[in-house]
């Protein structure tokens, strides 16, 4: 039994990441850091880890960065990092939304390849500038849409494509949480802060926080393109501007439908995303909290589950599994297999190959916009009356 993730001994370095966003009392950032280091193929040098200059010079020196790569800004960051010979080998951004596109611009523009957080940006029509600007680049960007990451859901992906539940008919997913159930943001909680301030997270609040990880899970099992919405978004916490709670029908291009419930006002449920997909021969279920199992109904036929390393689980699996069946895989491997995707790619255009070549199921720019069509879709749908509004870009 090999273990894979070990250092790959043909590359004569890790790759040089530098993080904007995740310090101190950051969420994500920590978790982007622990899914880099995990297949040794990625190395922390450089960081302006926070809106707040000292805050973000003292989170670098907490990781051990070089001061002169402690940086209190990412425009400075931007800036000396494209002057220095080695310069970082792609940046990670994990601030807030209204940021991303203003720093993936800036780090592209400065020659450096970018892993992004979802919702990939504030607006509609910054994604489709993006796009532009990525595919001018000639770089690398990765979108960490985090779910399409799990071994079974690629493994999901893969029967789909390979028929085996015949022509999709329809999808079912959820999303839903129980942290925004109270106001949380009045007590200065920094992650609901920002998460229901307008200005921080964009027109969406729980339709693009979560809403978008279901959509492009559908998206990414189903193969489908999403054609229209009718969405009914809510915020049942007092005082809020944004949507807590979305309910939305989906119409696909492929005459597919389905539904997307999105919340984080659904108590008892810490982090619950599931997805169903019915097709004329069969369906697929999955369970982010159960990740490793993938359960196959083939019509007339007793359901089977299909588990990660286990009977049934085909390369595309194999080659984002770690660990042996049984030895639970969860959260940090599914971002591990992006960051080790993205090295992948980086490596490629390093040595003058064709990144496109290796056929990786990393999320693209396409995909993030593809996202922001959908948030966008949604808040106008809900705006009138739940009218069938188009998503399709
Ligand atoms: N893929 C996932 O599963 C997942 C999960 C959580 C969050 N996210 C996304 O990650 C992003 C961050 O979310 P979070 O929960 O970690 O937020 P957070 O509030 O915990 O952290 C945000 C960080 O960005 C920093 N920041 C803000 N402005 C900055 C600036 N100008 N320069 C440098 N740093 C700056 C803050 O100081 C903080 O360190 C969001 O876009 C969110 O949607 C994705």
């Amino acid at each position: 039994m090999t273990i894979k993730g070990t250092s790959d001994s043909t590359k004569q370095r890790r790759l040089r990441l530098g993080m904007v966003g995740g310090g101190r009392g950051a969420f994500i950032g920590a978790v982007h850091r622990m899914a880099a280091r995990l297949d040794d193929k990625w190395e922390l040098v450089a960081g302006a880890l926070s809106s707040n200059p000292s805050v973000a010079v003292a989170s670098g020196a907490d990781l051990g960065l070089d001061a002169d790569r402690c940086y209190s800004s990412w425009e400075e960051m931007a800036a000396r990092e494209a002057a220095r010979d080695d310069r970082i080998d792609a940046v990670s951004i994990v601030t807030p939304n209204h940021l991303h596109f203003a720093i993936s611009k800036a780090f592209l523009e400065a020659g450096i390849n970018v892993i992004c957080d979802k919702p990939m940006t504030f607006t509609l029509d910054e994604a489709l500038e993006l796009v532009e600007i990525v595919r001018k680049s000639k770089l690398t960007f990765v979108l960490t849409q985090n779910n399409t990451g799990y071994p079974m859901v690629r493994q999901a992906r893969a029967m789909v494509r390979a028929g085996m539940i015949g022509k999709v008919q329809i999808v079912r997913t959820s999303y839903i949480q129980d942290w925004l159930t109270t106001n949380l943001e009045a007590t200065g909680q920094k992650q609901a802060a920002w998460r229901m301030d307008p200005k921080f997270a964009g027109t969406g609040g729980a339709i693009a926080d979560i809403g978008v990880h279901a959509f492009n899970l559908a998206a990414f099992i189903s193969g489908l393109e999403l054609e229209a919405v009718s969405a009914d978004l809510r915020s049942y916490g007092a005082g809020r501007s944004l949507d807590d709670n979305a309910n939305v029908l989906l119409r696909y291009k492929n005459g597919a439908t389905g539904s997307l419930w999105a919340s984080q006002c659904a108590p008892g449920h810490n982090n619950s995303l599931t997805i169903g997909v019915y097709g004329d021969k069969g369906s697929l279920e999955w369970n982010g909290e159960v990740n490793d199992y993938l359960t196959y109904n083939e019509y007339g036929k007793p359901p089977q589950t299909i588990t990660r390393g286990g009977p049934g689980a085909d390369a595309v699996a194999g080659h984002a599994t770690r660990m042996p069946a049984g030895h639970p895989e969860g959260y940090i491997e599914g971002f591990a297999n992006l960051y080790s995707n993205a090295a992948e790619q980086i490596w490629a255009r390093i040595e003058g190959r064709d990144p496109d070549a290796l056929a990786l199921d990393t999320p693209t720019v396409e995909d993030g916009a593809a996202g922001l069509k959908f948030i966008t879709a949604c808040v106008e749908s809900s705006k009138n009356n739940s009218l069938w509004t188009s998503a399709s870009l």
